[in-house]
Order: C-alpha cells, then sequence, then structure tokens
C-alpha cells in the first residue's frame, strides 16, 4: 500500500505500537512457554500475564483479579452476556430478562438473539436522534425479573457517549446487575470502572494500537458469571484455553501506553477532529454531521453527504487516497443499512449517505486538509453522476 495514503479508520482498526510491538517478540520466540507448565519457561509467560493483567487493570481503575483476558472485544462481550445469563439461570431463574438497546454492536446484538432462541426475553431500548439512551426508558423498562443490563460506552459509528455512571446506577436500583462494552471508548477517554460503577466491561486491544485478536473482560469482584468455554480451567476457569501470550502481553503495553498519553491523545485527536467537521461543515454544502456535538469520543466524525452513496464515496475515496468507512467494518460487508442510524430515526438516504472518519495519534493536519479537498471534489463528482443532480449539485 502506498505510504501515502491516509488512514481515517481507526475505529475499525489501529497500526500496532512500535514499543507494543517490540515488548511482543520476545513472546513470539524465544519465550514460548506455555503459562501452565511448571518449570522456567512457564513461569516466565506467567509473569508476563501477570504484569500484562496489571497494566490492563490499571488503565481502568481496577484490580488485576477482575481482569479476565479474552479473544477480543466480541468474546467479552459474549462471556458478559451469555456467562450472566447461564449463572441467573441456574440459580435466579425467575430472572430471565436482559435489557440492552438498538445501537449496540453486532457483538452484543447478535448472543441477545441467541439467548432469546434459548427462552431469554430481551428488551431493546430505542435512542435519541444523537444516538443516547434515555435514563427515563432504562427505568420504565426495569423489573424483578431482569438479570442485566448491557449499554455501549461509546457508539462504534457515530461516536456518542452513554451516561454510563447514570444508567448503571438505575439498572442496580432495580436489582439487576450492568454491563457495558466499552470497545471504542477504553483508551480514548478518561475511564474508572469503581467511579461508573459497571459489573462488567468489554475492551478490545486493536482498537487502541495493540494487537488483534485479543481483548478482556472487566468483572467487579466478587461477581460470578459462567463461564462460556470449557477446559483447562485457565483464566481462573472463566476462559480456557491457552493463553495468546504475545497478544496478552502487547495488549498490557497498548494499555499503559494509552493510559500514559491519554491527555496527549485527546488533545490531538480531538482539535484534528473539529478542524475536520468545521471545514467540511463550512466547505462542502449539503453535509451534515451525525451524532452528538457534545458527548462524543474525540476520534470520530460521522456525516451524511447527501444526494451520495457511502458506499461509492467509499470507494472514490480509496482510490484518491483516503481509507474511511460507512459504519461498523464487523457488518459492513453483509451490505445491510446500518440498525444504528436507522434507530437514530435517519432517512433511507440519510443513511445511504454516510461516511465514518475516525482518526488516530498518527493523524496531521495537512492529512486533513487533503482528505477535506479529496472528499469536496469526490462528492461534487458523485452528486453529479446522482439521479439527485438538480437538487444537491
Ligand atoms: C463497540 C464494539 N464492540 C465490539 C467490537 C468487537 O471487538 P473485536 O474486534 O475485538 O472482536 C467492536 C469492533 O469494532 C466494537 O466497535
Amino acid at each position: 500500500m502506498a505510504t501515502d495514503h491516509i488512514y481515517l479508520d481507526n475505529a475499525a482498526s489501529t497500526p500496532v505500537a512500535d514499543e507494543v510491538m517490540a515488548e511482543m517478540l520476545p513472546y513470539m520466540k524465544q519465550q514460548y512457554g506455555n503459562p501452565s507448565s511448571i518449570h522456567r519457561f512457564g513461569r516466565e509467560t506467567t509473569r508476563a500475564i501477570q504484569l500484562a493483567r496489571k497494566r490492563v487493570a490499571e488503565m481502568i481503575g481496577a484490580s488485576p483479579r477482575e481482569i479476565t483476558f479474552t479473544s477480543g472485544g466480541t468474546e467479552a462481550d459474549n462471556l458478559a452476556l451469555k456467562g450472566t445469563a447461564i449463572h441467573a439461570r441456574s440459580r435466579e431463574p425467575e430472572k430471565n430478562r436482559i435489557i440492552t438497546s438498538n445501537i449496540e454492536h453486532d457483538a452484543v446484538l447478535e448472543p441477545c438473539k441467541d439467548l432469546e432462541s434459548r427462552g431469554f426475553v430481551i428488551t431493546y431500548l430505542p435512542v435519541t436522534g444523537e444516538g443516547l439512551v434515555r435514563p427515563s426508558d432504562l427505568k420504565n423498562a426495569l423489573g424483578k425479573d431482569v438479570a442485566l443490563v448491557s449499554i455501549m460506552h461509546a457508539n462504534n459509528e457515530v461516536g456518542t457517549i452513554q451516561p454510563i455512571k447514570e444508567l448503571a446506577g438505575i439498572a442496580h436500583q432495580a436489582g439487576a446487575l450492568f454491563h457495558t462494552d466499552a470497545v471504542q471508548a477504553a483508551g480514548k477517554i478518561p475511564l474508572s470502572v469503581k467511579d461508573l460503577g459497571v459489573d462488567m466491561m468489554s475492551m478490545s486491544s486493536h482498537k487502541i494500537n495493540g494487537p488483534k485478536g485479543v481483548g478482556a473482560l472487566y468483572i467487579r469482584s466478587g461477581l460470578k458469571i459462567a463461564p462460556i468455554i470449557h477446559g483447562g480451567g485457565q483464566e481462573s476457569e472463566l476462559r480456557s484455553g491457552t493463553e495468546n501470550v504475545p497478544g496478552i502481553v502487547g495488549f498490557g503495553k497498548a494499555c499503559e501506553l494509552a493510559a500514559k498519553r491519554l491527555s496527549q491523545y485527546q488533545t490531538h485527536v480531538s482539535e484534528l477532529r473539529d478542524y475536520l467537521i468545521e471545514r467540511v461543515s463550512k466547505e462542502i454544502p449539503h453535509s451534515r454531521l451525525n451524532g452528538s456535538r457534545t458527548s462524543r469520543i474525540p476520534n470520530n466524525a460521522h456525516f451524511t453527504f447527501f444526494g451520495v452513496n457511502g458506499e461509492d464515496l467509499i470507494i472514490k475515496l480509496d482510490e484518491n487516497g483516503v481509507a474511511a468507512s460507512t459504519g461498523s467494518a464487523c457488518s459492513v460487508k453483509k451490505q445491510k443499512p446500518s440498525h444504528v442510524l436507522k434507530a437514530m430515526g435517519f432517512s433511507y438516504e440519510e443513511i445511504t449517505g454516510s461516511l465514518r472518519l475516525s482518526l488516530g495519534m498518527h493523524n496531521t493536519r495537512e492529512e486533513i486538509d487533503r482528505t477535506v479537498s479529496v472528499l469536496s471534489s469526490v462528492v461534487k463528482e458523485l452528486r453529479e453522476l446522482s439521479p439527485f443532480k438538480g437538487k444537491y449539485a
């Protein structure tokens, strides 16, 4: 790939940081012991996992024993939802309902569907036009039959941040547990599990300059959930399978880096993001920023360009050196209209014209300038070809 290609799809994945790579490499070559082995090779990798667990815990204000490593955000979400549901069914069978929102990632929605097919009841909360869950809607939906509320921290498409502390408090008042999918938030905004009052929180390494295929679920100390993968009993019996040692080491380092440079990240990325939004809004007619202006993760800019097809826009941008996305990389190949934008009340035209530009630490102002200029001409070109030519050209 050309090195001058501009990467604005950091919500999908991020480059592995040099420091992360350097810490991982020995665990692929010299330090290959199985952490379950008693000899020194095993003890070495066990120590590496302990350090990584401490670093992940520190980033979110947890204690190391509250961290369970998984194969990523998807597995962490599955473990939280299914693990809670299975445990509740065996202990308190009357608690057979889960509340979630209409704008969750498929990593939450699909396990919910699966649980529905196994007799659990799922309540899906609506959202506002900005993508916010209303606390009053959660209050009204709660009841004694609810085992778990699962609401994402920041949305992967439009970047809206939910009032997690308030929502968790409401869930607890009704006797329900609270899980949040913080895959898009952890490492990007200040975040403490104790302050938020959540019982479980999902994270993913590759969104914060760590390797792919590793993540974690925070499980509050004292809380019991059922495992969903059975075997040798690794991760305190919660997630069997020989640990992905290089991945876990890399994730730990990525968390340490993210925590250390959090304010630098927030300043750099949000300044670029605001500059991008300002220029697009001023220079590209019939464009609109989607999601909340104020309650938003620092690296997300999500627009609708009226009279343009978002898929065509991405192809044209890519041809002209800019990598962008319409939304969720994980479901984009399904070519279905975004369930998030639908839930926010968008029309078909507003959904098809949507584009997500998500920034990272390595992006520069010069790249934003080039992006705006490419975007302006590509949008113009596509509008010329569109049946809406007269309306938006
Ligand atoms: C909000 C959210 N949850 C879960 C996931 C899945 O994480 P992973 O790719 O680590 O499985 C993603 C990935 O895009 C995400 O954005």
